[in-house]
């Protein structure tokens, strides 16, 4: 069975990277969630997309010169709000001591600026140990130094790389640094590509399909999983398979 993945938590419905996304998530029967990590000042892991936090929240400025505690103080459901009641940013503690709850699947995205190589993948891992979830998180990134700096700190969890253009045997790539599987955008896999990384042993879980059409093919196909903003569309599709 193709998994589902829901980006950033139901972001087509909920403000994305948000308990209430990852709950939705949940609640609608995704497999998993994505999210997306960077570092506060402080050295707090937590949930947010871009290097600023101006398009996800009522806040201006970079995320690496905020703390945490004033972090906290953003309302991350801002374009929500008259749906929504306040969202803080999560801390990654917040997403993995709730995961703990339930049995979902967290494919964890290392934001790729090169201030934080090398800062974040230490405590990152120790975390995802902490809250005993090493057999349930994927680690992906676009940074690819980083995620093979995460299996060198801990081979027990899985990593995935990230791309957006089309790669010769990309298979082959991800068995060279040790991922069980690989995380390309939709556009640059075709389905000869698919299926030849499923053949050789390579888990593929293309991301961000949102479209009926590519939906289907990749069900069709026996994809490994996708990463989608809308699980409910993906689920009620899945269901007539
Ligand atoms: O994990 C796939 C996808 O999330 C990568 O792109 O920009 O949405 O983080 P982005
Ligand atoms: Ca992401």
């Amino acid at each position: 069975m193709t998994l589902i993945f829901a980006h950033r938590g139901y972001s087509a419905k909920y403000p994305e990277n948000t308990m209430k996304a990852f709950k939705e998530a949940e609640n609608a029967g995704a497999d998993g969630i994505e999210l997306d990590v960077q570092l506060t000042k402080d050295n707090e892991i937590v949930v947010i997309h871009d290097d600023k936090v101006d398009r996800t929240t009522n806040g201006s400025g970079f995320v690496k010169d905020f703390s945490f505690a004033e972090l906290r103080r953003l309302d991350a459901s801002y374009k929500h709000k008259t749906i929504l009641k306040k969202e803080p940013v999560p801390s990654l503690k917040e997403v993995l001591a709730w995961l703990q709850t339930n049995q979902l699947q967290c494919n964890i995205e290392i934001k790729s600026s090169a201030e934080s190589y090398m800062k974040i993948e230490e405590p990152l891992i120790e975390l995802i140990r902490e809250f005993a979830l090493t057999e349930r998180v994927i680690i992906s990134s676009f940074n690819h130094y980083s995620i093979v700096y995460c299996y060198r700190l801990a081979p027990e969890i899985e990593i995935a790389p990230l791309y957006h253009e089309g790669l010769y045997m990309p298979w082959v790539y991800a068995r060279s640094i040790k991922a069980k599987g690989m995380h390309p955008n939709f556009r640059v896999v075709p389905n000869e590509i698919i299926k030849a990384s499923l053949e050789f042993g390579i888990e593929v879980r293309p991301y961000t399909v949102n479209k009926e059409q590519e939906m289907r093919r990749l069900f069709d196909i026996g994809c490994t999983a996708f990463i989608t903003d809308d699980p409910v569309k993906a689920i009620k599709i899945r269901k007539e398979y």
